[in-house]
């Protein structure tokens, strides 16, 4: 990912003006579950339709992206027609087909895969609607704008988070449980965990058992998934890359089958609940903190402003790229800052008001919640 290193500067400076924006407004937290909406509906609002991909891969999308979209569009004065597609590509294309028609003025999409994102906003820029790619970049788009983490460097953090886990026992076997082949951040995530991890099976510090891409993220088939490789590695696993939460879910429930829990590290991402009660537990070892608020919020400015087609005004929100090697161009971006969350710092998290103490101090967990202050 090609991000250039002025442009870079700017984006941070603005990044703290939007965090110093977020909190004046109390920045009071739509945690999962919740369903937010505390903003008075925009009546008469500009209209934009914003399409999420699926609900069984990450409860981030409807947990926390969909009430803190709908939250940023609403302050912006726009009108937030918010969908998702439930893993369904005819589903995607025929939400976006209801919202070009509806006369939407911006669309910001986070697609099931490239093919289908693309085929989207190829359909609204006809139409001349702008698009906004949403977390994950349609390869070889045509989408105007793109807003997400740096991806890459969430896979970096799992690959250091699963070696530090792992500590110093050499020769230590991984599994690899990747995200969707069809999903652009998949390749991201694992581009950037191999960075740490290859040069360690280079060298036998650590050994590859198999990586495996899950289809849709679809958590159920990771976790069988996973007991296969488990099982056809004689039971053998010392460090575990499970790519998201939800994937990270379903394999400690079959490292628990095989009482393998607790003693065998796995990465995830997100900070969902459920994965920082898992780190609480002891049964993951880290998570990727991505504060979705953020790109929520840059989603709607940037919507707000290609909805009145004021592109300057975009271009001061968007002041990253990055490459798309497939359509061989560079999309104006925002890349916001993934953190590295383990059991000392899950803290941050609930003091960000991302998710509740509530959510995650329950009987199992709550000794560690009150050795660490969590409250
Ligand atoms: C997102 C992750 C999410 C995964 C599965 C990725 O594109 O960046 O946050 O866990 O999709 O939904």
């Amino acid at each position: 990912m090609a991000i250039r290193k002025a442009a870079l500067r700017a984006s941070v400076a603005a990044g703290l003006g939007l965090a110093l924006t977020l909190s004046a407004c109390g920045a009071n937290s739509a945690g999962s579950g919740s369903s937010g909406g505390s903003a008075a509906p925009a009546a008469g609002g500009v209209k934009v339709g914003v399409i999420l991909p699926e609900t069984d891969s990450s409860a981030r999308w409807e947990g926390f992206d969909k009430p803190m979209l709908d939250k940023a569009m609403r302050a912006e004065g726009l009108d937030p027609d918010i969908q998702n597609a439930q893993g369904d590509e005819q589903k995607f294309s025929t939400l976006a087909d209801g919202m070009i028609s509806s006369g939407v003025k911006a669309l910001v999409i986070a697609s099931i895969s490239s093919d289908g994102g693309s085929a989207v906003a190829a359909k609204a820029k006809a139409q001349g609607i702008p698009v906004i790619d949403y977390d994950r970049l349609n390869l070889g788009g045509t989408s105007d704008y793109y807003v997400s983490f740096d991806n890459e460097q969430v896979g970096a953090l799992q690959g250091q988070g699963l070696v530090k886990g792992i500590g110093d026992r050499a020769g230590a076997q991984v599994i690899e449980i990747e995200g969707a082949p069809t999903d652009n951040n998949a390749t991201l995530f694992y581009n950037g965990q191999q960075t740490v991890l290859k040069p360690m099976y280079d060298s036998g510090a650590l050994k590859l058992v198999q990586k495996q891409a899950i289809d849709k993220w679809d958590n159920q088939v990771g976790g069988t998934t996973f007991e296969q490789i488990l099982t056809g590695n004689g039971g053998k696993v010392d460090g575990v890359v499970a790519a998201n939460d939800g994937l990270a879910g379903a394999i400690v429930t079959v490292l628990t089958k095989y009482g393998l829990n607790g003693k065998v590290p796995v990465t995830g991402q997100d900070a969902t609940a459920d994965g920082l009660q898992a780190i609480l537990r002891g049964d993951q070892y880290m998570t990727v903190f991505k504060p979705i608020e953020q790109e929520a919020s840059s989603a709607a400015k940037l919507a707000a402003a290609l909805a009145k087609g004021d592109t300057a005004a975009a271009d001061a929100v968007a002041t990253q790229t990055v490459d798309d090697p497939k359509g061989n161009r560079q999309v104006k971006s925002v890349l916001l800052t993934p953190q590295l969350i383990t059991k000392d710092n899950v803290k941050v998290v609930t003091d960000a008001g991302y998710v509740k103490a509530s959510e995650i101090c329950v009987a199992e967990t709550q000794a560690a919640c009150d050795q660490l202050g969590i409250k």
